[in-house]
């Protein structure tokens, strides 16, 4: 089974979990698109919540009505992809660039399901680049001190401003994104306190005690992670 089958997969999955009159956090990314598509062709009456402008445009595109968050106030369950998946249900999250949305989205949600292929489980997070939002103004200046944090740690890293195309890539919210080759983050609750707390972060990937849920696409089904 290929990767995309087994997100596919594992989307499908996700669609027996919602019932009807929900309102449902759409993640982003090409995961998160295979349920919001299931949720489409299953023809599931909910309202979304998009967590990026990409998954907004998915949603109306296939005519599931869209509640903006403030709207909302309190969602059911949040469905969303992740970059990895750790120990506990530790995450990282964000390689779309809709960090600072997803992390507002799930924050609001009674319970938040993540979906995936079966590469995304991980020992130990921090193989993927850890993406860091941080405001335009004097970004380079808070580059040096995220770098300071990350030597606080023990942490050789040099995080890169996300480029495409050769140019700087800009998120939902008008903000840039430096991705951090970490490797083995040890302290994952540790370093997320102390990246959230440098002026100019607006965000960080590492999604910690969020995740209620993992369904996973394997070659052998999808597996269920946590209740
Ligand atoms: C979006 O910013 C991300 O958090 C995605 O959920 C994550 O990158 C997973 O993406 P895929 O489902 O495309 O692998």
């Amino acid at each position: 089974m290929s990767a995309e089958d087994q997100k596919r997969a594992a989307g499908e999955a996700a669609v027996r979990l919602i019932e009807p009159g929900m309102i449902v956090g759409l993640g982003t990314g090409s995961t998160a698109a295979h349920f919001v598509r299931a949720l489409a062709i299953h023809r599931v009456d909910v309202r979304g919540v998009a967590t990026s402008e990409a998954t907004a445009d998915l949603a109306r595109l296939l005519k599931i009505p869209l509640l903006e968050l403030d709207e909302a106030k309190d969602i059911d369950v949040t469905v969303d992809g992740a970059d990895e998946i750790g120990p506990g249900l530790s995450l990282i999250k964000g390689g779309g660039g809709a960090l600072l949305r997803e992390k507002l989205v799930w924050e609001c949600s009674r319970r938040c399901v993540v979906i995936a292929d079966a590469a995304k489980r991980v020992p130990v997070l921090g193989a993927f680049p850890l993406p860091i939002e941080v405001v335009a103004f004097g970004h380079a200046t808070t580059l040096r001190r995220i770098e300071a944090v990350f030597e606080r740690f023990g942490m050789p890293v040099f995080p890169h401003l996300r480029l495409r195309d050769g140019a700087v890539v800009r998120t939902d919210n008008g903000n840039l994104i430096y991705d951090a080759a970490c490797g083995a983050i040890e302290d994952p609750a540790g370093l997320a306190t102390a990246l959230k707390a440098v002026t100019g972060v607006v965000e960080h990937g590492l999604f910690l005690n969020l995740a209620t849920t993992a369904l996973v696409g394997t070659d052998g089904g999808v597996d269920t992670v946590g209740v």
